[in-house]
């Protein structure tokens, strides 16, 4: 409970010759806040912070990240440990439930996502009216979003039963993802096989062709376990902040989560992993001179940024990043592509702007997306399916949230305040005088 962290200590803050005091909280890794829950009943005052910059929005258990140390921890646990030893579904389980889950927990849990990972065939038959080239995440947002429909039951008491809630959205948006990418590229739909981990069954899924069988090989399973990982949380980042705020209006979750969907395809969110092949892609084409794309993005005058650089957060390396380009080098090299030319581009211009003042000046590191492309486009992943793959890793995070916020017996509607600066008083004139 949040009361738990309560320092007994207060801010003073003197406002119109008054002081008052303000309790301080202390989270368990440290970071100190100072609680205005009540600072407008008692001052009449309320604080301005455009892009919640200083602003914690909740309390939450289930993801910690210090941007100054670089450091990620899911539930108590080092990303570099969950990555490097788990499969996506255990940190799943973790990140909805708390803790790890026990051999029978995990079976259990696989088997739920065995026996959800259909959707039903009038779905299938959505996926026909999309125009062709439709964005894959308008068509995931949508068809997730449409999943309430099948599942009105879901909206009263959702954390009844919270496998099977959360089981039945992790196995059908990995099936609508692939099924999404299939009918993009004119194929036939690949089934969902009861025989398959969660990994191998969405590349099985995306890949595998009657005339020509798949077969993943494991380096490549283990990379997919891996990215997924790396992406299923991130405390209150916007989409997941979107997340809570939908689903603070008691909204249902496929519905709260579509909302996530759709915050996350901004290209300064999730949608950087695809403008960053964009970007690679234009480098590798302009004759591979990523030093003029270092110069662009430091003219104040030129819109263009080095994306998959910078973090609100982080300022320093993401952890994420770091792990993800280290999976590079062994994904390619397994997949014969160690000389991919977009990762030595990569590779060129992570070292450009380490070492320039205007990148050191302002923090700004690789993040998470800035390898991330790399290897799903070695996998066979085409770019416009890059934000879809970010999505699918983030679903269990989102959840997380969701079912957080819903069983916080405190948690109000989210409604931010503002200060307004529009026109104070103006004379009405009726139409026919204007
Ligand atoms: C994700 O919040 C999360 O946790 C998100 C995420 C998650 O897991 O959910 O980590 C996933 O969204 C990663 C970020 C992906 N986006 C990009 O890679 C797009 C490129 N990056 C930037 O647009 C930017 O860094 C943001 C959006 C990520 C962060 O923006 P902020 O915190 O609002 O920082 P800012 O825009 O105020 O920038 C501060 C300064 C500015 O320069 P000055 O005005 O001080 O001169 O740094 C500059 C910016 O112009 N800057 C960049 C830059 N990022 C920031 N300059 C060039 N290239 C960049 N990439």
């Amino acid at each position: 409970m949040l009361k738990d962290f309560m320092t007994g200590t207060t801010a003073k803050l003197t406002l119109d010759g008054k002081t008052y005091e303000l309790p301080v909280i202390k989270g368990s890794q440290g970071e100190m806040a100072i609680d205005i829950r009540n600072l407008r009943a008692e001052t009449g005052y309320i604080t301005l912070d455009s892009g919640y910059m200083n602003t914690g929005s909740c309390s939450s258990s289930i993801t910690f990240l210090d941007g100054e140390k670089g450091v990620l921890n899911y539930r108590g646990y080092a990303i570099e440990d969950l990555a490097n030893n788990c499969s996506f579904v255990e940190v799943c389980y973790l990140l909805i439930h708390g803790s790890l889950p026990t051999g029978e927990q995990l079976r259990r849990f696989s088997t739920l996502l065995n026996y959800y990972a259909l959707i039903h065939e009038d779905m299938v038959h959505f996926f026909d009216h999309f125009p062709p080239g439709a964005a894959p995440m308008s068509i995931l947002g949508s068809m997730v979003n449409s999943l309430s429909t099948y599942y009105p039951e879901m909206a009263d008491n959702p954390l009844e039963d919270l496998d099977n809630m959360a089981a039945r959205l992790l196995s059908k948006v990995r099936t609508i993802a692939a099924f999404s990418y299939r009918k993009n590229m004119g194929s036939p739909l690949v089934m969902p096989r009861h025989d398959l981990s969660y990994c191998a069954n969405f590349l099985n899924m995306m890949f595998d062709s009657p005339v020509n069988p798949y077969v993943a090989n494991d380096d490549v399973v283990a990379a997919l376990n891996k990215l997924l990982i790396l992406h299923a949380d991130h405390e209150q980042n916007c989409s997941t902040s979107t997340v809570r705020l939908v689903g603070s209006a008691r909204v249902n979750l496929y519905s709260s989560i579509s909302a996530g969907i759709n915050a996350l395809w901004g290209p300064l969110h999730g949608g950087a992993n695809q403008a960053v092949m964009d970007m690679l892609e234009e480098i590798h084409a302009n004759g591979g001179d990523y030093r003029k794309y270092v110069e662009k993005a430091k003219d104040r005058n030129d819109p263009f940024r080095l994306v998959g650089f910078g973090h609100r957060v982080y300022k320093n390396n993401d952890p994420r990043a770091t792990i993800i380009g280290k999976a590079c080098d062994s994904v390619l090299k397994s997949l014969g592509r160690e000389n991919d030319p977009l990762l030595a581009i990569a590779r060129e211009l992570e070292q450009v702007a380490l070492n320039d003042s205007y990148f050191i000046e302002r923090k700004l590191y690789p993040n998470v997306d800035f390898y991330s492309g790399i290897i799903y486009r070695a996998i066979g992943i085409p770019a416009n399916m890059f934000t879809v793959m970010f999505a699918l890793g983030r679903l269990p995070g989102w959840i997380a949230h969701w079912t957080e916020m819903w069983g916080d017996t405190n948690w109000r509607i989210g409604r931010p305040r503002q200060v307004y600066t529009g026109p104070v008083s103006r004379e009405f004139v009726p139409l026919k005088d204007r």
